[in-house]
């Protein structure tokens, strides 16, 4: 039962669209489907690995510390992604941590048999190869904005990034902690909280209930 339950939910993935039957079959043997709560490490950085996970439902952070533990986020992750895959390609320890961001839902895979897999199929290393790709892009624009760009700049990258289309408005449905916000650009929380108070009174985001937020379009002024 839990075998054919896991094979359907695989068959959803997009990642593993073009298996054979055959080749679903043997994967959703090795296949684990876990719920974690908010605030759960799924993969430690340094650790050695032994799944590749695949995000049914929920957010997870992609998030790095250094030895006094300041933390930097580097992505975040939604459902339909996968994550685990890079210590399994070169055999080297977790290169960041995943932390669940909600209530989250996984497939985990077991390390073996995704090799096998990516050996038999080259639309699933294709497929690999178009994350790898999108992940690289996401960090080119990072970097890009850490370079050149200031706070009001930065922080407007994140609100965009994480907005979307609703009747025609940009908005950020879920709430994003300022806490979070700062993370991924490399500034306090206090910096980030003058930002969104000045953001707010020049009339470029205006709050809503239960953390959202409109942005309006002036903000892209900040990105150039
Ligand atoms: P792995 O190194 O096995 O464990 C941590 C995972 O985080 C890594 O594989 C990737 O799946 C994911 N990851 C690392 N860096 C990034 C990034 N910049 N953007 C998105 N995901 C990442």
């Amino acid at each position: 039962m839990a075998h054919e339950e896991n094979k359907a939910f695989l068959r959803r993935v997009p990642l593993l669209a073009g298996l054979s039957e055959q080749q679903l079959e043997a994967l959703a043997a090795a296949s684990l489907r876990r719920s974690y709560p908010k605030g759960r490490t799924i993969v430690s950085e340094g650790e050695p690995s032994q799944s590749l996970y695949i995000l049914l439902a929920g957010r997870a952070k992609v998030q790095r510390s250094d030895a006094e533990g300041k933390e930097v986020i580097l992505a975040v992750l939604g459902s339909g992604e996968f994550f685990g895959e890079m210590s399994l390609i070169d055999d080297s320890p977790r290169s960041a941590s995943v932390i669940t961001l909600e209530t989250c839902e996984f497939m985990a895979i077991n390390k073996d048999a995704f090799k096998s897999l990516l050996q038999q199929s080259t639309e699933m290393g294709m497929a690999i190869m178009r994350g790898l790709v999108r992940r690289l892009r996401e960090a080119d624009k990072k970097i890009e904005t850490l370079a050149l760009l200031d706070v009001y700049g930065r922080v407007a990258r994140v609100l965009l990034d994480f907005s979307e289309d609703v009747g025609g408005e940009r908005v950020v449905r879920s709430k994003l902690p300022r806490q979070e916000i700062a993370k991924m650009i490399g500034a306090s929380r206090e910096m980030v909280s003058r930002v969104m108070k000045g953001l707010e009174i020049d009339g470029y985001i205006v709050p809503l209930p239960e953390g959202k937020l409109v942005l309006r379009e002036k903000i892209s002024s900040y990105l150039s």
